[in-house]
Formats: structure tokens, sequence, C-alpha cells
């Protein structure tokens, strides 16, 4: 088929070129022609692996094309995909400006004589999708024959290459059979199954899957928090709660948090339209609530660990900036707001992240910050160490090594990714989450009714 994909953001650029590693036609557009050139000459504007070979590779089997050009980019497409961003607005909302401002733009070049399917797949909240379609329909020249269906995407950043080729599930949100038809053929190859429904049932999917994963983890933190007072370990409490089907040992990895560009943001999207139509959903508002405590039980231990709350002349080595492992991207980082709180009470911080120094460099600036080379080079006479993103490298430190260049042994472990028997048995102070440790602050409580 012949298809055209809006925006060369995570979904759009990597949907466009997995479209086209299925055989179709694909043509992606940006209003970006800088962005556009170099992903032609295949510097990709996000770190994502697998993703420059996969379009160069299908750039020059001539499957791929890319333009600034939308109407260049619609000619004859069976389908347009509409993959703009839509940030969070001042009161939570996702703003739905730039997905609107396409949805006029593809109405105007809309072709008589032509059917066509315009797929969603930004998250867009619950009936934005009949907006979308009214927009079409307010421009479009008269008699112009098209659907609107909603497909929202469920790719990771870091593994979305895999994640589109083995989706677990395809949703597809349409009001006419023939839309659906199209979008089948599409997915058909795929193995995993196809869900089909209305617009407004897979609008909601989308905020309902990344809401339950949200709240996955901000329940393992919430029962993290309690395992340290209790003296239990949430990671084996984790692994014991997750091998029951019915729960998954998957997301529930307790940490400092969950960041990234979905879901601080699609979370809170969903309280904002809970509360437009008139719900209240404290759930969330919890997962939320939990969410921003998180980084803060983190960094108490620090401040409680360098005994007061100014932290002037000290120095802490971070290792990892981006919001996770695999990936580049700083938005809504922990890690990164982790360490505006420490930079804000005096510390010095020098940083090191595989993919995202550059990123978190011109986000955070120099002052206070030194951007190591390496992990190591972080470390060099820091006061202690703090490990803030889950890259797998980060697990295999030469512990020796660590312990030379630190100046004091001590560890802030925020992903629980170092292994506790080896770093205390190495001499480390260690912190952890959610479980003691040789550095544990809390007291015991004492109350009448805990067993003896
Ligand atoms: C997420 C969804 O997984 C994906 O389906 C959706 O399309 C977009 O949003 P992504 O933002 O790429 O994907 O990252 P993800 O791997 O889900 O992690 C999100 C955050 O949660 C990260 O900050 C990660 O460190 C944190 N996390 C994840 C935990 O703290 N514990 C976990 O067990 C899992």
């Amino acid at each position: 088929m012949k298809l055209c994909v809006i925006g060369t953001g995570y979904v759009g650029l990597v949907g466009a070129a997995v479209f086209a590693d299925w055989g179709n036609e694909v043509v992606g557009v940006d209003i970006d022609e800088k962005k556009i050139k170099k992903i032609e000459s295949g510097e990709m504007p996000i770190f994502e692996p697998g993703l420059e070979e996969l379009v160069l590779e299908n750039i020059k089997a001539g499957r791929l094309k890319f333009t600034t050009k939308l109407k260049e980019g619609m000619k004859d497409a069976d389908i347009v995909f509409i993959c703009v961003g839509t940030p969070q607005g001042d009161s939570g909302q996702a703003d739905l400006s730039y997905v609107l401002g396409v949805a006029g733009e593809i109405g105007k070049n809309l072709q008589k004589g032509r059917y066509t399917v315009v797929v969603t797949k930004s998250t867009v909240p619950v009936r934005t999708n009949e907006r979308v379609k009214e927009v079409i329909q307010s421009v479009a020249p008269k008699g112009v024959k098209f659907d609107v269906v909603s497909n929202p995407e469920f790719l990771r950043e870091g593994y979305s290459i895999e994640d589109m080729q083995n989706t677990d599930r395809t949703v597809i949100g349409a009001q006419t059979e023939r839309a659906k038809k199209v979008i089948r053929k599409l997915y058909g190859h795929l193995e995993s199954p196809i869900v089909e429904t209305d617009l407004r049932s897979a609008e909601m999917t989308k905020y309902a899957a990344n809401a339950f994963l949200a709240t996955k983890i901000s329940f393992i933190n919430e029962i993290g928090q309690l395992c340290e007072k209790a003296g239990a370990n949430v990671q084996e409490v984790a692994r014991g709660m997750g091998l029951d089907k019915r729960i998954g040992t998957r997301f529930l990895v307790a940490g400092i948090g969950y960041g990234g560009s979905c879901f601080p943001k699609d979370v809170a999207a969903l309280s904002r339209t809970s509360l437009d139509f008139a719900y209240d959903f404290s759930l969330i508002r919890g997962v939320m609530r939990v969410n921003d405590l998180q980084k803060h039980s983190f960094t108490s231990k620090i401040y409680q660990e360098f005994k007061g709350e100014a932290l002037g002349g000290k120095t802490f080595a971070v290792l990892g900036l981006a919001f996770k492992e695999n990936t580049d991207d700083i938005r809504e980082s922990v890690a990164i707001k982790i360490i505006h709180l420490l930079r804000g009470r005096g510390a010095s911080l020098r940083v090191f992240d595989p993919e995202a120094n550059e990123n978190a460099r011109s986000y955070l600036g120099d002052v206070g910050i030194h951007y190591a080379k390496d992990a190591y080079d972080a470390m060099k006479d820091a006061d202690a160490l703090l490990v803030l993103t889950e890259w797998k490298e980060f697990r295999e430190l030469d512990l020796q090594k660590v312990k030379k260049l630190l100046k004091n042994p001590t560890i802030f472990d925020g992903r629980n990714l170092l292994d506790q028997a080896e770093v205390e048995g190495a001499g480390f102070k260690y912190h952890a989450v959610g479980k003691r440790t040789n550095a544990y602050h809390g007291t015991d409580v004492k109350s009448a009714l805990l067993p003896k």
C-alpha cells in the first residue's frame, strides 16, 4: 500500500521505517527541513537501536522517502498517519494543537475520487478522533471520501523496532467496516491479536494501558517503602508476586519513579479527562503523587547520610541521565530531577550517561556539572556514587576500581541495579530502594500492635 506518515518523532519515524520494511511505499513528512535532510543522510534525530540501518536500507530499496511537502507526501496515499506530538498542557490536558492543525492540512490535501483512511497514532484523549473528522470535513473538497481510525502505538523507546514488529496486539478503532479492512490489510501478517473496536474505546485503551503500567510502578514503589520499614526485600516480593500469571513480573521494578515522554504526560491527561467528565479518578491521582514522592524519598537518604541539608562542597558521581536505559531521551527523566534537587542544595555533580550526556548538557548547562567521558571518570574524588538509570553496563562496574576512585565508599543505587552482597562485600556503604542494606537509616517502628 501507499502510506503517508506525518511527523518524524519516535512513533512516526520508527513507524515509517517499519511499514516500509513490510513492503509498503512510505513517505515520511515533517515541517523541519533540516531534520528531513539529516534523516535522509542516515543521521537519526534520536538514538534508537537498529533505526539507522532500517531507514537507510528502506531508502535504498526505494520504499521509503521523506519530504517537507504534505501534498507530495499524500499523493495517492491509501492511509495517512498522524504521528505528531501531544505535549502536556498547563492543566494536565493533552495539547491537541498539532494534531488538529495537521488534520486541517490533511483535509485540504485529500484527493477527489480516492478513498483515504486517516489514522491517528498520536496519543489523544477520548473523542479526539471525532474532532479530527470534523476538522477534516470542514476544509476538505466536497465529495471527498475518507474515514478516521484510531490506531494507538504501544512501542517503548529503546526497543521500538522490536515492539512494532512483535507487538502484543494491534488496536483498531473505526466507524466503518471499509476503514477497518484497509488497516487490517496493513497489520494482517502479524501473529498477535487485532482488537477491532470503536474510536472512543481505542483512544481510551492507550491511556488505560499506560496508566495501568504506571500504576504497577507506583504500587511496587509503595510496597518498597513498606518493605524497607518492615525489613522485607522488594525485589524478592516482586518476584514472588509477579510469577502469578495474573500479575506478571514486568513493570514491578522499584526505583526512583517513572519518567519519559509518555507515562507522566498520559497519566496526567487521563486524570484531566476524568475531571472533564465529572469523574474523580482518585487511584490515578495517587499514582502521580507516589511517583512524585519517590525521588524525594531517594534524595532524603543522601541528605541524611551527609547530615544536614546544605550539600555545598560535596561532589556526587551520577551514572545515568536518560529516563531509562537504551535511549538518549531525557524528557521527564527522574535522574535529571534529582540532579536539580542536589545542585539546588549546593552540590557539584560529575555525570555520565552512555547516550544522553549531550542532551543533558543542553538542558542543564555546565554550572556545577562535569560531563564525564565514562563511568569511572565520573567517580574521580566524588563523595558518593549515585546510580540513576538502569543501563546494563552499570551492572558490571569494577567495584575495586570504583572504591579507589571515590572519596568515600558510598553508593546510592536508585534502581537496585547492583548486587547487594557483592557491593557490601567489597566494603561499600550501600543504599538501595525498598530493602534494608548495611546503610539502612530508618529506625524500627515501636508499636504495641507489632508482633514482638
Ligand atoms: C511507555 C510504554 O511502555 C509504551 O508502551 C508506550 O507506548 C510509551 O510509554 P517508554 O516511555 O518508552 O514506554 O518507557 P518504559 O520502558 O515503559 O519506562 C517508563 C519509565 O518507567 C522509565 O522511567 C522506567 O525507568 C520506569 N520503570 C519501568 C520503572 O521504574 N520500573 C519498571 O518496572 C518499569
